[in-house]
């Protein structure tokens, strides 16, 4: 049976809804690390403007698709064009094939929230404690499916009772858990070593490969080309702002980023030196900063709150990417949103196992030389992700023309300040920057280069 469309009560319900998706793993783990290694302040120049142009054009194209044909991505793309309609698969199993290993990594982080909150924190700095927990067969499985169900649980609430009541919670709690911890991050003896090296710029870190991995960090980040915005786009009513919540869609995530990195960079600079900074993701997560938490004056309170806030930034992350997929069952092949829903978390329980007993017990199985959920990693962000991107530019950029897209922004007589940036952007920058990071991330994955 088809349901009538849901909608955002208004611009906040939408903004913060957004900035939850875009609010992820990504900000915490992997963009202070690559500020660190990316030579700081001048990584984060380059972050910004890549945000302001790049970051600006793809988010606004993405959700004024949605709110335009009111379809998620599935059917947004044949309905703009028919011969592009292939596209919409593409996006379906982007978010289908993703939402599997972020619950399996949201399952790690309940573990370590469970662990700090309970005030067993220490045990995790133990030397090999990381990946002997993910090794194991049933506690990780078990955190991968409390997980899935959370998340699942929040989906069935639907658009407006679920998704937008629980940002509208979680996404205010994020922001102070954050401005708490950098406060205090800060003001710990020998912090200003530490801030310095993350803001202060340095030339010689700076490489081709830094613009790349700084487009590639921007891309995952505003949680593009994964169907989500596409959706969300899709319940926003049409006489919102779409240039004014883009903005604060993208001043939020930016500005968790920075201060993502201004919490991480100083202290582990203070307890690990700037070793400590060498690896990113799960080691700085999992192994490094319980290290920095074990030796930091209150460091359990303050690694408790850390562990919440990655919680909270992971779970409305997920939300975001089981309503895209839920969303596109329910416009392509009219499912109920239970049905949908229920569907889609039985194909994840799937592929999930596979990628969270990769780690141990089916260690020995990989894909291209890596493990299941490295796999999955890689072939979204690095291969999929960059094409769904790139046709989405074809599509408008030299097909519907970038008109459409700027009726729909400027539906309610606002003005388009952007306009020639935004049509230089999609018909050739974009393009081009999307091919640089597919080849630069396959390239980094087989080891070829260093990012
Ligand atoms: N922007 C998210 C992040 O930084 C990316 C993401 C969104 C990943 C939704 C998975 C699901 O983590």
């Amino acid at each position: 049976m088809k349901e009538k469309r849901s909608h955002f009560t208004g611009s906040i319900g939408f903004v913060l809804a957004a900035a939850g998706s875009a609010v992820g793993l990504g900000n915490l783990w992997r963009f202070p690390y690559l500020a660190a290694q990316h030579g700081g302040g001048i990584f984060i120049f380059i972050y910004i403007i890549m945000a302001l142009t790049f970051g600006f054009a793809l988010l606004m194209t993405e959700i004024a698709i949605g709110r335009k044909t009111k379809q998620s991505a599935i059917t947004a793309y044949g309905k703009l064009n028919k011969k592009f309609a292939p596209l919409g698969y593409l996006g379906l199993l982007i978010p289908a094939m993703i939402l599997p290993y972020y619950c399996v990594i949201g399952g790690w982080v309940m573990k370590y929230t469970i662990l700090f909150v309970s005030g067993k924190g220490v045990r995790a700095a133990g030397e090999d404690y990381f990946t002997g927990y993910i090794s194991q067969e049933w506690t990780p499985l078990l955190f991968f499916l409390l997980f899935l169900f959370l998340t699942l649980l929040v989906i069935l609430g639907g658009v407006q009772k679920g998704i937008e009541r629980m940002s509208k919670i979680l996404m205010p709690v994020l922001f102070v858990i954050t401005i708490i911890i950098c406060c205090y991050v800060v003001t710990l003896d020998g912090a200003v070593e530490g801030v310095k090296y993350y803001l202060l710029p340095d030339i010689k870190k700076c490489s081709l490969v830094t613009i790349c991995a700084a487009l590639g960090q921007l891309f995952f980040s505003m949680s593009i080309a994964m169907g989500i915005m596409v959706s969300y786009g899709s319940y926003v009513k049409r006489e919102i702002n779409l240039t004014k919540a883009v903005n604060q869609i993208e001043i939020f995530d930016t500005l968790i980023a920075l201060m993502a990195g201004l919490m991480i960079i100083p202290a582990v600079y203070v307890f690990s030196g700037e070793e400590g900074l060498k690896s990113g993701g799960p080691g700085l997560m999992f192994m490094t900063l319980p290290r920095v938490f074990e030796q930091m004056p209150a460091g359990q309170i303050i690694g408790a709150l850390f562990f919440v806030l990655v919680l909270l930034a992971a779970v409305t992350s997920s939300i975001s990417i089981l309503e895209a997929s839920v969303s596109m069952f329910m416009d392509k092949w009219h499912f109920s949103r239970k049905r949908a829903a229920v569907i889609l978390v039985v194909f994840s329980i799937l592929l999930g196992v596979p990628s969270s007993l990769g780690n141990g017990a089916w260690s020995h199985i990989t894909v291209l030389g890596m493990d299941f959920l490295t796999f999955f990693d890689f072939f979204t962000n690095s291969i999929l992700m960059p094409l769904l991107a790139l046709g989405t530019c074809i599509l408008i950029g030299w097909v519907t023309k970038t008109e459409v897209i700027e009726e729909e922004i400027t539906r309610n007589g606002e003005t388009f300040f952007r306009r020639g940036l935004y049509r230089l952007m999609i018909k050739y920058l974009c393009p081009v920057l999307l091919v640089v990071i597919l080849v630069c991330y396959t390239l980094a994955q087989f080891g070829v280069i260093n990012m």
